[in-house]
């Protein structure tokens, strides 16, 4: 990494200068994951991050919904996102004002929403759920509300994945992951072919077909997880290009088949954004004060249950 260690070097100090944080999702690229990142993980891990962690700053390596989490949960603390383009195809799809009328149509179910969503959707909502916890959450809240249906917005894939794992009806709405949708039951089968032996593995994003044809799925940190324990000889992510990569980096002794897709808001923070944004403190996440407690209701909910 020579040519890069002169910029790692210098945020690492204005970190300590500034007394300041990176939280890095599993998404960001290896120079950033691995030299400058101080916690690692998928959302639910970032988020349970953001509401422990002491720094007066916490820099977001992630995209523009992970950085309103922090901010939720964290009010007192300094939330910056290095680039202000990183969103995510799934929060785009849905407004406050989208959860009002489904809220309207459907009274009497709760509604539950991905934490891929803006701040406006969450405080909509009833409980957030991650794509490490969906299945846990639809059952608690249908429970908690005494019915057999339950929503969850905003995506449509993750929706029919947990409706096969429970027995909850579940309504759902059209937003969909433009990294994950693109990943086919037919790539499982001809990586299957041109890898005999390989295991595949698949975030809950993908469509149904793809998770069941794969030999597990998880979020992005039950997939290293995954790896980390099995040690399998051969592996797929299907899932975003970076995380092969910060896996492989932590597994040198498996190996790794690599057709992945890249999520292009994910690929907006970079090193050089980075020390701009401890450099000039920006962009600062700002958060309307009574959208942001209840907001927090809804993610609080989720982190009350048992991990
Ligand atoms: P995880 O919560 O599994 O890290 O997923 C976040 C995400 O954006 C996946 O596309
Ligand atoms: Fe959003 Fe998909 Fe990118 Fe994750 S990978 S941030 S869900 S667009």
């Amino acid at each position: 990494w020579p040519a890069i260690a002169p910029l790692v070097a210098e945020i690492n100090r204005l970190k300590e200068e500034k007394n300041a944080v990176i939280l890095a999702h599993n998404y960001m690229t290896p120079d950033i994951f691995r030299l400058v990142g101080d916690f690692r993980g998928d959302s639910l891990q970032l988020a349970r991050e953001a509401a422990a962690v002491e720094a007066d700053i916490i820099v977001q390596a992630g995209v523009h919904f992970m950085a309103e989490t922090s901010k939720i949960l964290a009010p007192q603390k300094t939330v910056l996102i290095p680039s202000l383009e990183a969103g995510c195809s799934l929060a785009a799809s849905i407004t406050g004002a989208d959860v009002r009328l489904i809220k309207q149509r459907y009274p009497d179910y709760p509604v539950v929403t991905y934490v891929n969503t803006t701040a406006d959707v969450k405080a909509e909502c009833h409980i957030t759920c991650t794509s490490s916890n969906a299945a846990q959450v639809v059952e608690a809240i249908a429970k908690e509300w005494d019915t057999d249906t339950v929503i969850l917005v905003p995506d449509q894939y993750l929706a029919k994945n947990v409706a096969a794992q429970t027995d909850i009806r579940i309504i759902t709405w059209p937003g969909a992951c433009e990294v994950h949708e693109l990943f086919s039951a037919d790539d499982v089968s001809q990586l299957r072919e041109a890898h005999p032996g390989v295991v595949i593995l698949a975030h809950p994003e993908c469509p149904p077909d793809v998770l069941q044809a794969a030999d597990f799925a998880g979020s992005t940190s039950a997939l290293a997880s995954y790896v980390q324990d099995n040690s399998p000889n051969k592996v797929v992510l299907l899932t975003e290009c970076s995380m092969s990569d910060n896996v492989a980096a932590e597994n040198p002794g498996v190996n790794f088949v690599r057709p992945c897709n890249l999520c292009p808001h994910m690929k907006r923070i970079t090193l050089e954004n980075i020390l701009d944004c401890l450099i000039e403190l920006k962009h600062e996440v700002v958060i309307d004060e009574e959208m942001r407690v209840k907001a927090k209701a809804a993610i609080d909910a989720m982190l009350a249950l048992p991990k």
